[in-house]
């Protein structure tokens, strides 16, 4: 199985970046784990601070032969009708991740434009939100 996991805006900078709320381990290091821990998936990982490249690339997500995709929109979930209407414009399914709980921050934080569309949303749970979603892939395949 070949899955995508997307990542927004800012998230370039995990690890760095707010460390009390997102941890301190960097994108490159846990993608690592996970191709680690999940060897019979072949995982791509593509991140963007810029909303268009993100649309094209859910586009052009099935043309390069991807059964699912795991989206991080990080601050566009909550303003970007665009990404959201990409979403809702593909096949393939996308499972919304959060590594922080975001229904316990600010108000702006609690609405997503993306959820409607998604096949699932994961928040709260670090990064192992990615784990969790990979893992929910998974398990539909064996349905
Ligand atoms: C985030 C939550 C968003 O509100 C925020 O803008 C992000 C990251 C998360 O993973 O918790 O950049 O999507």
């Amino acid at each position: 199985m070949k899955l995508l996991i997307i990542n927004g805006p800012n998230l370039n900078l995990l690890g760095k970046r707010q460390p009390e709320i997102y941890g301190s381990k960097t994108f490159d290091q846990y993608f690592s784990e996970l191709q680690f821990g999940f060897q019979e998936i072949e995982l791509a990982f593509y991140q963007s601070n810029v909303e268009g490249e993100l649309i094209n690339k859910l586009h052009n997500a099935q043309e390069e032969g991807f059964e699912g995709i795991i989206m991080n929109p990080a601050a566009y979930t909550h303003t970007s009708l665009a990404i959201a209407d990409a979403v809702a414009s593909i096949e393939i399914a996308v499972v919304e991740v959060h590594i922080s709980n975001v229904m316990d921050r600010e108000k702006i934080r609690h609405i997503s434009m993306i959820s409607k569309n998604a096949a699932g949303t994961i928040a709260g749970f670090g990064l192992d939100g990615y784990k969790l979603a990979i893992q929910s892939f998974m398990n539909k395949r064996e349905e």
